[in-house]
């Protein structure tokens, strides 16, 4: 039995009839031979070497994998190298000065370029600036910044002294950054005054402010002007001015730090099953291997490409496939600071026209609403340049996935629907557009050397068709090596569903469900823990409850995840109050205040349903499945465990008459 936690509704339904990937396309794909997948197998784990030949070693490494500490592996160990050299050093020396690094597109229609000899000059000048302020190898330096180009420069600049970097969302909130902060005892920021949002002057750096006075540690901050004499700020001690301290040291470069491979290249906090953000370690040898062949495989990016992946650096797609990735192919990558509907719905279609995009990836959640705002804004521009689609974030359903292909893809497009995580570090499950067969709603196979299997409880694999849990029973190279709050907490979180440490069986639990069809084609229906993903966000349900309870007058809250109109997910949040306590508007709007001031809008539950009590168990555990069954007005379970079961038909009337 799996939980349906954030199910897309439409998932469930059987792939639609698969389709072969165009003749035109298959003739140019990087990858196209079907026999990689036997010679990833037969040559396991040295299969991986082909990625990490995509790289530029300054030692070799000893050993493609080492297991004798499971689930603690080590990939390409002995091996040294610097991502930054990666990134761009080795395609100047190249001679792809010139060839366009970053593309980027302003908020408000500002263009720039980044050669690779502007990246690589921004770079040097920025990492030549952390030192001076005092920055040292293996410091976390913190990365609060929306999309402009200062954060791939500060990236990159951080991986250059090998000082790992944890990016924070912008759209988080003051707490959420002080909370990362804190668990990374980080004393390093660069953040901006603040960025236009639609249009509007938004202050970054009042919550900056307010996360900093919670934090005991002393923190040097830098601050990017990006609205310049729009929002006016002043700087207080221990803070400077990006461009000032740039210039001070214009000109200036910096070697790439040697970093082994296992090295930590960045944190990433994600939502675990606790209210706790999870930090997630990466390291810099695997990690850059596997995005580099992935990047390579699945969004068959080539040099000359110009690639757009419209997701936001501040979350790992961001990371593995704006940055990392097509930085480490030599590519151009498009960078996009605004929405996809401002000034106009079809924003993303004149810049996929003024550059000519050759493979565009994004999430189904934009789809979906791309689909909802009708072809017309498509139809205006010319999408012929473009080659490829990718999604990532969430299922995509036969019905989107058709759409995107008629009229993003021009009709025959192939479209790779790619499952990973901030765990796995890069795709994990897709298909090889040059290779295999697509299947509308279905991801797809495990990569090439990956094993990806849906298994029951018992870690059998299930039957095509049957539902069960996505595990992956091998190592990989982008793994996560461990959590940054302790190799415990990895173990439990991940390892301990599946595995059989007796047995020598280390087996990564996902924690989403899925089905698996004959030709191994996995669909994958959402999470199974206290996870909801929202428009391809991960929340945690604990983090957004204790938001909630936070606030005056509330007693109790249990939230869970509603399929929305359209396909996606909603939070809905049930909430009871203290007994003087009105439950009225004004309450449900500090309810919602209180959520986005301490993880951010994003978490803005859809609903707030109030009750006097919420549904228990005899035991006192809250029945959110019951609730999440209300939620989505589907057949209610048994709820003769209850201790209170006339409550349920109380919330039920109390959402009718909403
Ligand atoms: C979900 C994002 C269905 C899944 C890269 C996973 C998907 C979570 C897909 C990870 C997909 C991601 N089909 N579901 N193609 N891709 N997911 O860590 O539930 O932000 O566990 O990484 O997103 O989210 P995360």
């Amino acid at each position: 039995m799996v939980d349906r936690n954030g199910w897309d509704a439409d998932a469930s339904v059987p792939a639609g009839p698969s389709h072969d990937p165009p003749a035109s396309f298959v003739e140019q794909a990087n990858v196209t031979d079907e026999a990689v997948y036997e010679a990833f197998e037969e040559e396991w784990p040295d299969c991986w070497e082909r990625a990490a030949d995509l790289l530029s070693w300054e030692r070799p490494y000893d050993d493609v994998l080492v297991d004798d500490d499971a689930p603690f592996y080590e990939w390409f160990s002995g091996g040294r190298l610097n991502a930054s050299y990666n990134c761009l050093d080795r395609h100047l020396e190249a001679g792809r000065k010139t060839h366009a690094a970053i593309r980027w597109e302003g908020k408000r229609g500002e263009r720039e370029t980044y050669t690779y000899q502007d990246l690589a000059t921004a770079v040097n000048e920025f990492a030549a600036t952390l030192l001076d302020l005092g920055v040292e190898e293996n410091d976390i330096v913190t990365l609060y910044l929306p999309m402009i180009p200062e954060l791939p420069i500060a990236m990159l600049a951080c991986a250059r002294i090998g000082a790992p970097h944890s990016v924070v969302f912008a759209g988080l909130s003051a707490d959420a950054l002080a909370t990362r902060m804190d668990a990374a005892d980080s004393e390093y920021l660069v953040t901006c005054d603040g960025y236009y949002r639609r249009g509007d002057a938004f202050n970054q750096k009042s919550k900056v402010d307010n996360a900093l006075i919670s934090l005991d540690q002393d923190v040097e901050t830098v601050v990017v002007d990006r609205l310049g004499d729009d929002l006016p700020h002043v700087l207080g001690e221990r803070e400077y001015d990006y461009d000032e301290l740039v210039t001070a040291h214009a000109g200036e470069t910096v070697e790439p730090v040697t970093r082994n491979a296992e090295d930590m290249l960045f944190l990433m906090y994600t939502s675990g099953t606790t209210g706790e953000p999870k930090g997630v370690v990466h390291t810099t040898g695997g990690y850059l291997a596997h995005v580099a062949w992935s990047s390579r495989a699945v969004l068959d990016i080539k040099p000359e490409d110009t690639y757009w992946c419209a997701a936001d650096i501040g979350w790992i797609t961001g990371h593995s496939y704006i940055v990392y990735g097509p930085l480490a192919l030599g590519t151009t990558t498009v960078m996009y600071e605004g929405t996809p509907d401002y000034p106009d719905r079809d924003r993303l279609w004149e810049i996929v026209e003024k550059n000519a995009v050759d493979v565009f990836y994004t999430a189904p959640t934009a789809i979906r609403a791309f689909m909802k705002w009708g072809e017309e804004y498509p139809e205006r521009h010319d999408l012929s340049s473009l080659r490829l689609l990718g999604t990532v974030g969430e299922a995509i359903s036969a019905r989107p996935w058709r759409w995107y292909r008629e009229h993003i893809g021009g009709g025959d497009a192939p479209i790779v629907d790619t499952w990973w995580q901030t765990e796995t570090g890069a795709i994990t499950v897709s298909t090889l557009p040059g290779v295999d067969a697509m299947k509308p709603g279905s991801a797809g196979p495990g990569l090439p050397g990956i094993d990806a299997r849906v298994v029951d409880a018992d870690g059998e694999d299930v039957d095509p068709g049957e539902t069960g849990y996505l595990t992956i029973a091998r190592p990989w190279p982008g793994m996560a090596r461990t959590l940054y709050d302790g190799d415990d907490r990895f173990r439990s979180e991940y390892w301990s569903q599946f595995s059989d440490p007796d047995d020598g069986r280390w087996w990564y639990f996902s924690g989403d469900a899925a089905t698996i069809d004959e030709d191994g084609y996995i669909t994958v229906l959402g999470r199974v823990d206290d996870v909801i993903n929202v428009s391809g966000r991960r929340l945690s349900t604990m983090e957004i409850e204790s938001a909630i309870t936070g606030v005056d007058g509330v007693v109790e809250a249990a939230v869970v995840g509603r399929s929305g109109e359209g396909g996606g997910t909603e939070i809905y949040a049930y909430v009871s109050t203290e007994a003087d306590c009105e439950p009225d508007a004004t309450l449900r709007e500090r309810i919602v205040e209180g959520v986005e001031s301490s993880i951010g809008p994003i978490a803005t539950p859809a609903s707030v349903v109030f009750t006097p009590e919420l549904p228990k168990t005899r035991s006192g555990k809250i029945m959110r499945r019951l609730l999440e069954d209300v939620a989505n007005g589907d057949q209610l379970g048994d709820t003769s465990a209850l201790r209170n079961p006339e409550i349920v038909g109380e919330i039920q009337t109390e959402i009718q008459t909403e």
